[in-house]
């Protein structure tokens, strides 16, 4: 248990923009901060984070939350362990409070998987640099390789000695589980034998954006040593099409650069870095996934694909290349000469070439798949066709449509091909794909925009009359302390007009009932408060009604009569609220007639017809009453 001034030290501590921006790259746009969703697929930003108010809101899937949901959710972490991490983020000393047998089982299996794997890691460091087989044999290889002091420390770069089971007899002794070590995949069991996945080789930890080991790549030390590379398997925490490798000690350089360099191996990444070019990730020799696409994507607008100059290179680059554009990405090709690797290359040229080279030797996908055409199918008009088909193919999966048009005129520059015809064959192409899976997700990314036309369609009273309920309540949470007069604040001014209204939604009146509370003791509630200590369903509530505002279509308000206050309101807040708790009373007294008038044709006995006229009466007469008061006011 963590204690509650540790809690509260770190809630105070934490910058929404810094916890958020590990993960995304913010933009600014007005008060807030903007980013593609990390917990959904967009091509579009509507992932909002407000500096201000301390809390995010995607306006595509609707996740919203404060610093610590964000963590929780991002990381897949529970309330504690994103407490924990926010900790560790801020360089504040967390002592837990003993725990009790049901807590410490549910410490979870991922958090005592992470640190199983730091302290793997920590033991392989150790060995490298404090033993003597690691300094000559793993610290020898990489001192071989021209591998500084800085760069083995900055990537954590281990060894593992050449024995059965050093590791785990040291992780059993720690308190680690066999059963732990085997789902960390740091050791293997077989039959009734069980020992260290890794043994004599050096060792590179991989690490995911937060900076947490999640497993090992292990590379052999002599020729004949086979395979090259092992590699953790797939684990609970280590799910490879989701982890790049480098990217957390890359991700503040690929944000500045606003690109990513994206190669094949470990030492092609820690290489780079001795060269001084640090937004580099590695795909680790897999083919290249849309997860780890997504990854880069919400750092950096283009990727540079570095790949070997020899056909299998290329081939792999290829394949990489539409899988990058069509995320909506744009991608940067450099070929290095044949043979060459970004580590052997870099360190062939020197850190200053090497950089030239890069700069000098990167082209748009479109010049390297021309440059590709010339060198193979110059002669052969058939192969010329098919590759002209396959550029406009690659232009085709590129989501924006004004992307596509520049790169079709470039093509057809190069290609020396008239324009109409590439855009007729890309016609083709997109009518095809429209009728198959992309329409869909266009549609899908449409639906959230238009979602308040939907709205229009299918909303019962019921649902308008919660929406109003919203507005009072937003009303109290972004001016409740606004002085009216010299005594009324608006909150006691709208919570003495809702005096009489019972609110449809619990978690409104949950709200609602709040402040009453609060003022009742001469405070007020504040958006602060429902956010740091609500229950989560309040505290997403609020953080709703806070963010919501921008959302709503006039359109629909209007035609709805929902009373949204807008900017200039604030000038007239009496007005305002007053406004505000007449539409309400009038949207629930619509609903009480409507209700009434389905008794009325379910009703039998005459004396149940005539009560049911009555009441249809007297709430005509309020009706009449409510818009009256309602002309008055919106005459003032
Ligand atoms: N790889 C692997 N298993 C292998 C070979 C390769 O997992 N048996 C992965 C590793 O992530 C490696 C990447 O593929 O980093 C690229 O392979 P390769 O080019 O063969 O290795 P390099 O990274 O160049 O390693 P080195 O420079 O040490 O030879
Ligand atoms: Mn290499």
């Amino acid at each position: 248990m963590i204690p509650q001034q540790t809690i509260d030290e770190i809630k105070n501590r934490i910058d929404i923009v810094e916890v958020v921006g590990d993960f995304v790259s913010l933009k600014r746009k007005g008060q807030n901060m903007w980013a593609c969703c990390p917990f959904h697929n967009e091509k579009t930003p509507s992932f909002s984070v407000s500096p201000a108010k301390g809390f995010y809101k995607c306006f595509g899937c609707g996740k919203a939350g404060d610093a610590i949901d964000f963590v929780m959710e991002v990381e897949k972490l529970n309330y504690a362990e994103s407490l924990k991490y926010l900790a560790k983020k801020y360089g504040i000393e967390v002592k837990e409070e003993e725990l009790t047998d049901d807590e410490a089982q549910q410490q979870s299996e991922r958090e005592s998987l992470y640190i199983l794997l730091g302290a793997a890691k920590e033991y392989y460091e150790n060995q490298l640099w404090e033993t003597n087989e690691g300094r000559s044999i793993g610290l020898g290889y990489f001192k071989e390789r021209k591998m500084s002091d800085a760069i083995l420390k900055k990537f954590e770069l281990g060894y593992s000695q050449d024995v059965w089971d050093g590791f785990m007899q040291h992780a059993l002794k720690n308190g680690h589980t066999e059963e732990m070590l085997e789902k960390a995949g740091l050791i293997i069991v077989k039959a009734e034998k069980k020992y260290d996945r890794f043994r004599g080789r050096v060792i590179f930890p991989i690490l995911n954006v937060s900076g947490r080991v999640v497993g090992f790549g292990a590379r052999a030390l002599k020729k004949d040593d086979k395979p090259k590379y092992i590699n953790s398997p797939e684990t609970v925490v280590y799910v490879k099409n989701q982890i790049l490798y480098g990217l957390y000690q890359a991700k503040q350089a690929i944000r500045t650069a606003e690109n990513c360099y994206l190669v094949e191996g470990y030492t092609d990444v820690t290489s780079l870095h001795e060269a001084g070019i640090e937004n580099v990730v590695a795909s680790s020799g897999t083919s290249l996934t849309e997860g780890q696409i997504k990854l880069i994507q919400r750092f950096s607008p283009t990727v540079t694909v570095l790949y070997d100059g020899d056909m299998a290179g290329i081939k792999a680059s290829l394949r990489g290349i539409d899988m990058i554009l069509e995320q909506g990405l744009n991608v940067r090709i450099v070929l290095l000469p044949e043979g060459e690797d970004p580590d052997s290359y870099s360190k062939k040229l020197g850190s200053e070439s090497f950089k030239t080279f890069l700069n000098e030797n990167s082209q748009d996908f479109i010049h390297f798949k021309t440059g590709l055409l010339a060198r193979e199918a110059s002669n052969d008009p058939i192969k010329k066709a098919d590759s002209i088909k396959e550029i406009v193919a690659s232009i085709g999966v590129i989501p924006d449509s004004i992307k596509r048009s520049v790169y079709l005129k470039e093509a057809s520059g190069l290609l020396e091909i008239e324009e109409q015809v590439l855009v007729g064959e890309l016609n083709k192409i997109i009518r095809n794909k429209a009728k198959k899976t992309k329409f869909q997700e266009d549609t899908h990314e449409e639906a959230t925009q238009l979602q308040s036309l939907e709205q229009e369609v299918s909303w019962d009273p019921k649902e308008i009359i919660k929406y109003q309920e919203q507005e009072s309540i937003r009303l109290l949470l972004e001016y409740a302390h606004v002085e009216l007069d010299q005594e009324t604040s608006l909150q006691t001014y709208l919570l003495n007009e809702l005096e009489d209204v019972t609110f449809f939604s619990d978690i409104h009146t949950e709200i609602l009932n709040k402040f009453r509370e609060e003022l009742a003791e001469g405070r007020t509630a504040t958006v602060d408060y429902f956010v740091k200590f609500g229950r989560p369903e309040v505290r997403k509530a609020v953080i709703d009604i806070i963010s919501q505002k921008h959302e709503v279509s006039p359109k629909w308000g209007n035609k709805y009569k929902i009373f949204i206050p807008s900017e200039k309101d604030k000038l007239h807040l009496e007005h305002s609220a007053l406004t505000n708790v007449l539409r309400l009373k009038q949207r629930v007294v619509r609903k009480l007639l409507e209700d009434n008038i389905e008794r009325l044709k379910s009703a039998t006995s005459e004396e149940e017809q005539t009560e049911i006229q009555r009441i249809h009466a007297e709430l005509k007469r309020t009706e009449a009453e409510i818009a009256s008061q309602l002309g008055n006011v919106i005459l003032k």
